[in-house]
């Protein structure tokens, strides 16, 4: 059985299947899981019910962009025996718990979470005055509370989302976190943890309770994942009574904002589809070449004798991504001393992403030979995650009347 200390430390986190994943979503994201499913239990999944929220009319494209997508993820380097790697609509329970979460979640914090408004603005050719656009938050609510995540790497426009996925916990825990002789059970479980950590734990819990001793806090939560003679529900309850009065059921998750990636983009805006400005993880090496060599550079260098300034230069950004000080200290002296032409100075450029795509395209290589490889790897994870979706279900079931037989 895992703990809570497991739980706490999970990581999980979601992408909406857009098809084939470019330089930006690798520098922004997935550079990001590599490193995270080495130190933590990773879930990472394609959230397809998501990506109806706004492509309910045109699905067409969501079967062929999951498995493009989960392709550039195992060719970034997403390694299926360190992640799991799932589809959000092969673990129907997620919604299960987006219907539980739905009775009492206000209509208010969903009508006020930013991306409700600011995307309606946006898609203004879509309607997403739905239902199902509105609760788009809560199913990003239910996909992190299903695994009792820890730690949720997202983007800046995502915080939001997270920040309300703290309160729907807060507000489950304190509905259903109560139970009848509440404190007595929690201490009958404080005594199990021995006579040491017993007065650790209350000293720690009255710092909290009396002085708000956020220190306090995260040392007697620290305390309590190291207790392994400790049940799930004691645990919980001991969580809970740390702080409040109830047991911790769906524990708060943090978000891990990754840093604002400064992939550029062909133009030197931000590297986006929608401004048709990337360099896809598969482009064929004589497209990136092609693309890059066709960059604008700073429009003062018409001829190569005239100097120019790199900050006016989108080239530059990626050489600030890509190149060494050397490298970078070469290009500063020689655009503006006009001693560098603008292709060899792009030519650092393209053999620094050609470099690094190959080894991505190589990997992908056989999983696009052959899909029953990527079917697999989907099925195995997906099996993993119902796993730990079915536990916290039954718990959930449990809680809110739901479990009579
Ligand atoms: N909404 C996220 C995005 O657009 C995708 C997502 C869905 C997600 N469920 C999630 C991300 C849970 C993190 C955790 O990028
Ligand atoms: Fe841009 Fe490089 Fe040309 Fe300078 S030399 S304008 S940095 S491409």
């Amino acid at each position: 059985m895992d703990t809570v200390a497991a739980k706490n430390s999970r990581v999980l986190s979601g992408m909406r299947p857009t098809g084939l994943l470019h330089l930006g979503h690798y520098h922004g994201v997935l550079k990001n899981w590599v490193e995270l499913q080495h130190e933590y239990e990773c879930f990472f999944f394609v959230a397809d019910w998501h990506a109806l929220t706004t492509h309910y009319e045109d699905p067409s494209v969501i079967a062929g962009s999951t498995y493009d997508m989960v392709v550039d993820w195992l060719a970034a380097g997403v390694d299926h025996n360190a992640a799991n790697i799932f589809i959000q609509s092969r673990v129907p329970e997620h919604a299960e718990l987006y219907t539980l979460m739905s009775m009492f979640t206000p209509l208010g914090w969903l009508e006020r979470v930013p991306s409700y408004k600011d995307q309606q603005e946006k898609l203004k050719e879509k309607n997403l005055a739905t239902f199902g656009f509105l609760g788009y938050p809560l199913l990003q609510s239910a996909d992190i509370l299903m695994y009792k995540a820890g730690i949720v790497p997202v983007g800046e426009d995502q915080v939001a989302h997270v920040e309300l996925t703290r309160e729907i916990a807060g507000r489950f825990n304190h509905l259903y976190g109560r139970e009848p002789g509440f404190e007595e059970k929690a201490k009958a479980a404080i005594k199990k943890m021995g006579k040491k950590n017993a007065k650790l734990y209350n000293n720690l819990r009255r710092a909290y309770q009396e002085k708000g001793d956020h220190e306090a806090l995260d040392v007697g939560r620290a305390l309590l994942e190291n207790q392994q003679n400790l049940t799930i529900s004691d645990q919980e309850r001991l969580f809970g009574y740390l702080e409040g009065s109830g047991r911790i059921i769906l524990p708060e998750p943090q978000s891990l904002l990754t840093k604002a990636s400064k992939m550029p983009g062909l133009d030197g805006q931000k590297m986006s589809k929608s401004y048709g400005n990337t360099i896809a993880l598969r482009d064929t090496p004589d497209a990136v070449e092609k693309a890059l060599n066709k960059m604008p550079t700073d429009t003062a260098r018409v001829r190569l004798t005239d100097p120019g300034e790199p900050g006016r230069c989108p080239v530059w950004q990626f050489h600030e991504v890509y190149s060494n000080s050397e490298v970078q200290e070469a290009v500063q002296v020689g655009c503006r001393e006009a001693s560098i032409g603008c292709i060899q100075c792009k030519s650092y450029v393209v053999d620094a992403v050609l470099a690094e795509i190959k080894p991505m395209q190589e990997r992908a290589k056989e999983y696009t030979e052959d899909s029953s490889i990527v079917r697999n790897i989907i099925a195995e994870g997906s099996e993993k995650a119902r796993d730990v979706a079915k536990e916290t279900m039954e718990e959930v079931r449990q809680v809110m009347g739901l479990a009579f037989r």
